[in-house]
């Protein structure tokens, strides 16, 4: 054909759309939703505001907030037949593919949100839905992790409670509510909301661009964020921290380890493809840290030899030559796991976070009605030739 294509692998200097959700200068470090700074929005709001402010594109005030809040308490339950589904993982199966095979069953519960000319209150109502749902599904994911039974949603409690009475209540007795482990949980969340078109995030749109409905699209989503180059550096960060550990905390070595281009080890939680300067994320989760760690009581060693790596990273010229920084995922495992969460379900909790950032990218491109993405390629297979059958 005419005209001239050019490969760009990995879409290093290619933008795929026109958005006015997320906002972020990887020079300048600078992260901002819907115009509003995130280090302001990591202080001031809470998780369910971020939500709203994605999605809608303006912070709600107390009666929309709460209104919002009893539209979603209604839809926090899941079809008991989705129980099944549960029970049909082997013990050990990794949350990340159970949760994207759970959010595209859900789209068999609601054969309506398959329609692809749904009309906003239509589209309205299954974003409340997945919103609602997909704590409940993180919840019981972890619950049959642990052999424990499943805790229902107590509809009084606001959204990140419930999240957190559902994964660490009992039956046996009251939960607590913890307003440190509230208020830990809001901010991680908060700071995992959206990141304009991550690898993730530009999955969800590709998906939807199809018509396809919007849990197959977060579902398409769940499953890049699993990859250990994206979300999934959250566990493998925690994984790498602990072998360093054991190894005796010799941080100095495995810096070395990370430079050698025959050795395929990397510094997980380090180096992202548009910050070229610190991770504001990173920023304020590594500040966190020490906060949340003291209130609880918690002395992690991890925590020291991950400050450690970093200061021996960011003083080693193969790391600042490069601008490899601390990302989002090089200090989150660490919270998580002071507030009870294993590993395997640190992933998850950065899909539950993304979740907001997903749903409103994928309305504004259906809004924007955006062609079905379709790139082109470069050929370079072999030219045409005969085809001979098995015969001969
Ligand atoms: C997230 O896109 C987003 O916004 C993602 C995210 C979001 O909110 O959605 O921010 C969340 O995914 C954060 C990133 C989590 N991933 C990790 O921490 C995994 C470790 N990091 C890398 O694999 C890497 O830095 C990426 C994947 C994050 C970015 O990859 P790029 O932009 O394709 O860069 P690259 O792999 O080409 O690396 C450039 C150079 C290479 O060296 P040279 O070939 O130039 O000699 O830097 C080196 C790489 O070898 N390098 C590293 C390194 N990251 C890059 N060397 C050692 N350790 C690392 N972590």
């Amino acid at each position: 054909e005419s005209g001239l294509i050019t490969i760009d692998p990995g879409y290093k200097n290619t933008g795929s759309t026109q958005s006015a959700i997320t906002f972020l200068d990887g020079e300048k470090g600078v992260l901002r939703y819907r115009g509003y700074p995130i280090e302001q929005l990591a202080e001031k709001s809470s998780f369910l505001e971020v939500v709203y402010l994605l999605i809608y594109g303006e912070a709600p005030n107390r009666q929309e907030i709460q209104q919002f809040q009893d539209k979603i308490n209604h839809h926090t339950l899941i079809h008991e037949d989705m129980k099944k589904f549960f029970d049909g993982y082997p013990s050990k199966s990794h949350p990340m593919g159970q949760l994207a095979a759970l959010v595209c069953s859900l789209s068999t519960f609601y054969p309506e949100s398959l329609e692809p000319d749904m009309n906003e209150e239509e589209v309205d109502q299954t974003i409340i839905k997945l919103l609602a749902k997909m704590p409940t599904i993180v919840s019981w994911i972890y619950k049959k992790s642990m052999g424990h039974p499943y805790m229902y949603p107590k509809n009084k409690l606001d959204y990140v409670s419930n999240f957190l009475y559902t994964t660490f209540g009992h039956r046996t007795e009251e939960y607590e509510i913890d307003p440190v482990v509230v208020n830990a949980m809001n901010k991680l969340l908060i700071l995992h909301a959206d990141h304009e078109q991550n690898c993730s995030t530009s999955t969800v749109r590709i998906v939807g661009s199809s018509n396809s409905n919007l849990f197959a699209s977060v579902s398409a989503g769940i499953a890049a964020l699993w990859g250990p180059l994206h979300g999934g550096a959250n566990q493998a960060v925690i994984e790498m921290l602990e072998v360093i550990r054991k190894d005796g905390g010799d941080v100095d070595k495995w810096v070395e380890k990370a430079k050698s281009k025959t050795d395929s080890f990397r510094l997980m939680g380090f180096g992202h493809r548009v910050y070229k300067n610190f991770d504001p994320r990173a920023k304020i989760i590594k500040k966190a840290c020490d906060d949340i760690l003291d209130k609880l009581g918690i002395d992690d060693p991890v925590l020291d030899i991950a400050k450690r790596l970093e200061k021996a990273a960011l003083e080693d010229s193969y790391f600042v030559d490069r601008k490899l920084y601390p990302n989002v995922d090089f200090y989150s495992g660490i919270i998580y796991r002071a507030l009870g969460f294993p590993t395997e379900m640190f992933t998850v909790l950065f899909a539950l976070g993304r979740l907001p950032g997903w749903i409103a990218q994928w309305k504004e491109m259906r809004e924007n009605k955006e062609p079905i993405g379709r790139p082109r390629q470069v050929y370079v297979g072999s030219g045409a030739r005969d085809f001979k059958e098995i015969s001969e």
